[in-house]
């Protein structure tokens, strides 16, 4: 399908490792994995360490290949990279020997080829000085920090403007404050440029002040998405007025509650979970909150 509300479409992701050793089972790391994510939607996905979710988001990305199942992007099957998705990935993955940004000029230069010298440099210093590296340009890899690294990593990403942004926990490495003028550098960009992202993070106050929607994954093996959390907060969204919103704490402890007890409840061998989300009322593989604590659905 090629409409805007499936804009990404995943179909029954399964990735299963074979045995190394003899003895020892296949590991099925998620399975039945099914979502949507609308054109210029703003998505992240919360779950615990080891559920799948890099996996899925280099899948997403081209980079890796599901066990069986398919994503489709805009109507077209996803077989490989492409310079319509950019990816921020878990541990910077920048060019050692290129400074900072070089690194940024070479993705904005296969992105635009036509483009001149100045019109690359304009681009790279926007975006480098949009994460606070305005002193770093000219820096390697290896003369920067880690949340520097990976600062340019993000710069780098949002400098291509792609269909697409892929970021998998992106600011994990970056001090509170750092953090909180990214996001909302992230915001004005994604408002600028309708990408539709998908974004990993472990922090749910990071997850409600960014998302449209929320994917929730069961733990693994044989994990899930068991719900997508739709957050109907008002936009723009102002960090300190956010959390006196009324549905704030709803929204909030509902997460908390899925990561301390539903995500280990819900998860288990395939059909076990099967038969468990058949009777909490998921739909095409999307659980939604009860009206009181959806907004979207109140
Ligand atoms: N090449 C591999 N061979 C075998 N198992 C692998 C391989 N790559 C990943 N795994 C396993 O797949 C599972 C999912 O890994 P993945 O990196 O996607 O998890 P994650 O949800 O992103 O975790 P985290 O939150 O810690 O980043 C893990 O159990 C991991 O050990
Ligand atoms: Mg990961």
């Amino acid at each position: 399908m090629n409409d805007e509300s499936n804009f990404i479409s995943t179909q029954l992701l399964q990735k299963v490792y074979p045995a190394t050793k003899r003895g020892q089972e296949d590991l099925t790391v998620f399975d039945k994995v099914n979502f949507n994510i609308r054109k210029g939607e703003f998505t992240t996905c919360i779950g615990h360490s080891g559920c799948g979710k890099s996996t899925i988001l280099n899948i997403l990305a081209g980079l890796a290949e599901p066990t069986s199942g398919s994503v489709m992007m805009d109507g077209k099957s996803v077989s490989g990279p492409s310079l319509d998705k950019a990816v921020v990935f878990q541990n910077h993955s920048l060019l050692p020997w290129k400074t900072a940004i070089e690194n940024v000029a070479f993705a904005v230069k296969s992105r635009h080829p036509e483009w001149s010298l100045l019109q690359i440099r304009k681009q790279c210093v926007k975006y480098l000085e949009m994460v606070g590296l305005n002193d770093s340009y000219n820096r390697k890899p290896s003369e920067l920090s880690g949340g520097m690294r990976q600062r340019v990593g993000i710069a780098r990403a949002f400098a291509i403007e792609s269909k697409l942004l892929l970021m998998d926990e992106p600011f994990g490495a970056l001090d509170a404050l750092t953090r909180g003028i990214i996001q909302e550098e992230l915001i004005k960009i994604w408002e600028q440029t309708q990408q539709t992202v998908f974004m990993i993070t472990h922090d749910v106050d990071e997850a409600i002040f960014l998302s449209d929607r929320i994917f929730l994954m069961t733990n693994g093996p044989y994990a899930r998405v068991a719900e997508a959390v739709v957050v109907d907060l008002p936009r723009p969204r102002d960090r300190s007025q956010i959390v006196h919103h009324p549905d704030y704490y709803k929204i909030r402890n509902h997460l908390v509650d899925f990561l301390v007890s539903r995500s280990h409840e819900l998860s288990g061998s395939s059909n076990g979970a099967e038969e468990r989300q058949e009777e909490s009322g998921t739909v095409d593989g999307e659980l939604l909150l009860p009206p009181d604590v959806n907004p979207a659905l109140a």
